[in-house]
């Protein structure tokens, strides 16, 4: 498989999760650039503590991280930036967007899920793609899908290669010129720009129009009682591409 310049790969059949095992790496000295790309994970890992079901066909993969610029946060932007390019080569135009913060949606679908996990002077990007199969809707907020089920025929190799060839260009974007580009990009396929959204937090559900990102990647929701401010949380899209049904 080709890799950016500075890029190294550790293949693994199973893990229990490749953030994990990447975190463990490079806690031990891994350089910048290790990537962990598992088969399969036994105890996959989801945002807030959810578990990211992971049999084989999908791509599962962590990189190791020591970014020269702060806050590592913004990382997470970068991913979903690179990762809708990445995946453009097998999507109809315009059909990938972004949902707050780090959701890459296809066709208005979760295709993949963003983790970024921090050590002290290293953090993990851990990425999964929903390539072959996608878990059952069940009771989720967003409709998972995979790039199969939107009759996209690519495969696990091809799509890490892709990936990491622009998350390699966007990463030293991102270090080189700071967050305003990344931020345009962003902006440019993010759903619910400008529209009336909620705002989850574990005991809290705000209500406001989503008005952008700041200058660090806070998100803006001008609401009744003025514009609010949010590092965390999960956003509900109400109207339009990547709206769904919001359940209680
Ligand atoms: C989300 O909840 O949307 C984020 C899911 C992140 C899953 C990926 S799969 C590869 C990496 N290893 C993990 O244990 N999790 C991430």
């Amino acid at each position: 498989m080709r890799l950016p310049a500075n890029f190294t790969l550790i293949r693994l059949d199973e893990v229990g999760s490749t953030n994990a095992e990447a975190l463990r790496r490079a806690a031990e000295g891994a350089a910048a650039g290790t990537v962990v790309w598992a088969g399969r994970q036994t105890v996959g890992r989801g945002r807030r503590g959810r578990l990211w079901v992971s049999p084989p066909g999908n791509l599962y993969c962590s990189i190791v991280l020591r970014p020269s610029r702060a806050p590592a946060a913004q990382i997470s932007y970068v991913a979903a930036v690179a990762l809708a390019e990445a995946l453009e080569p097998w999507a109809a135009p315009a059909s990938v967007r972004l949902k707050w913060p780090n959701d890459v949606l296809l066709h208005g679908g979760k295709v993949s899920g963003i983790l970024l996990e921090g050590g002290a002077d290293h953090v993990v990007l851990g990425t999964g793609v929903n390539v072959a199969t996608h878990p059952a809707d069940e009771t989720r907020a967003l409709r998972p899908t995979s790039l199969a089920a939107e009759g996209a025929e690519a495969t696990v190799e091809a799509v890490l290669e892709s990936y990491l060839d622009h998350l390699a260009a966007w990463v030293n974007r991102w270090e080189a010129n700071g967050f305003a580009p990344v931020r345009e990009a962003w902006l440019g396929r993010a759903v619910g720009l400008g529209e009336p959204i909620e705002v989850r937090l574990p005991r809290e559900t705000i209500p406001g129009r989503f008005t952008g990102l700041d200058d660090d990647g806070v998100l803006l929701l001008a609401t009744e009682g003025g514009t609010r401010r949010f590092a965390a949380g999960d956003v509900f899209v109400l109207t339009g591409e990547g709206a769904h049904a919001a359940h209680h």
